[in-house]
């Protein structure tokens, strides 16, 4: 099993690709990304993402949340459509929005679930549903990661389609991850191996373990990244790269490298204390403009 060290000054160009965007593209050509996420008390984490993905080049990309924070994001957002499911008296999506996030999902190339989605418990019965229920890629992050904890078999039975989490450490010990023997690589490996996903364990040094055992190392990044935020945008990207038309060996190790440019960028900028998630937003043009 090779491990290469992921470094865009470094890959050659044939490493990392992006999506040709022809003289006679339309939008369709660049993928429809569904983004399924927010709460009462979270809605900056799913606008963030829709932000990313858009930055980053999807040609549709909509946001799907709980009908009570609808007008505050619909406020936020230019550049995306945010569109309402029903939610409970708590605010909370509530088990009556299985069917239409499902439709959703099942009417995108392909979708992210989690960004400031909440750890209610319907909610998290509504993501196992979609889980269980479509053959759409996905991407899940945040809530939608902590929604398995206790069902990893929802998971397992997904094997054979696309399936990429994003944990940081603290959900990935939610999904069962072990990393007290501080082997990271070897942890990472085995369970996407085992699990048959796509596993994004971030951090400083994010890696990006395929189930055939094929691991990325990235090198970009720095610590001025580690505030609530940066982690919706990093799906964002994620999931915009993969409805472009690139593999997913392709799309999620070049979103990560991006994503930590941008990051580096942001720094050079405003330095690693004041620099903010919406400032590496910002800083994904200077990454992908030369492709
Ligand atoms: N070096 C490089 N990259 C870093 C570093 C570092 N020292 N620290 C953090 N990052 C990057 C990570 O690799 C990852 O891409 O910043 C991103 C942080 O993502 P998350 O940990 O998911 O954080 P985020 O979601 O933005 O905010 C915290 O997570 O625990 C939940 O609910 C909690 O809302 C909170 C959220
Ligand atoms: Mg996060």
């Amino acid at each position: 099993t090779q491990v290469l060290e992921w470094d865009l000054w470094s890959v050659s160009p044939e490493e990392l690709e992006l999506p040709h965007r022809a003289r006679d593209a339309h939008k369709g050509s660049f993928g429809r990304v569904c983004i399924l996420g927010g709460s009462v008390g979270y809605t900056g984490a799913p606008v963030l993402s829709a932000m990313a993905a858009v930055r980053s080049g999807a040609g549709l990309v909509s946001l799907e949340v709980p009908a009570p924070i609808w007008p505050v994001v619909a406020g936020k957002l230019e550049v995306a459509m945010p569109r309402p499911l029903p939610a409970g008296k708590d605010g909370a999506l509530s088990l009556d929005s299985c069917e239409a996030a499902l439709n959703r999902v099942n009417s995108s190339d392909v979708a992210l679930i989690g960004p400031g989605l909440g750890r209610n418990n319907s909610t998290a019965a509504v993501v196992r549903h979609i889980l269980a229920h479509t053959e759409r890629p996905l991407v899940l992050d945040a809530d939608g990661i902590n929604a398995l904890e206790g069902h990893i078999d929802v998971l397992d039975a997904r094997r054979g389609f696309a399936t990429v989490l994003t944990p940081h450490d603290g959900e990935f010990a939610r999904l069962g991850g072990d990393l007290s023997s501080g082997d990271r690589l070897g942890v990472a490996r085995a369970f996407a191996a085992e699990h048959g996903c796509v596993l994004v364990l971030k951090g400083h040094r994010t890696i990006t373990a395929f189930p055939d055992g094929n691991a990325y190392v990235n090198t970009t990044g720095n610590p001025g990244m580690a505030k609530g935020g940066s982690g919706d945008i990093l799906a964002g990207m994620i999931v915009s790269l993969m409805a472009q038309g690139l593999t997913i060996r392709q799309a999620v190790p070049a979103a990560v490298c991006l994503h930590g440019q941008a990051g580096d960028l942001a720094a050079e900028e405003f330095g690693e204390y004041s620099m903010s998630p919406t400032d590496l937003i910002h800083k994904i043009p200077l990454t992908t403009k030369h492709f």
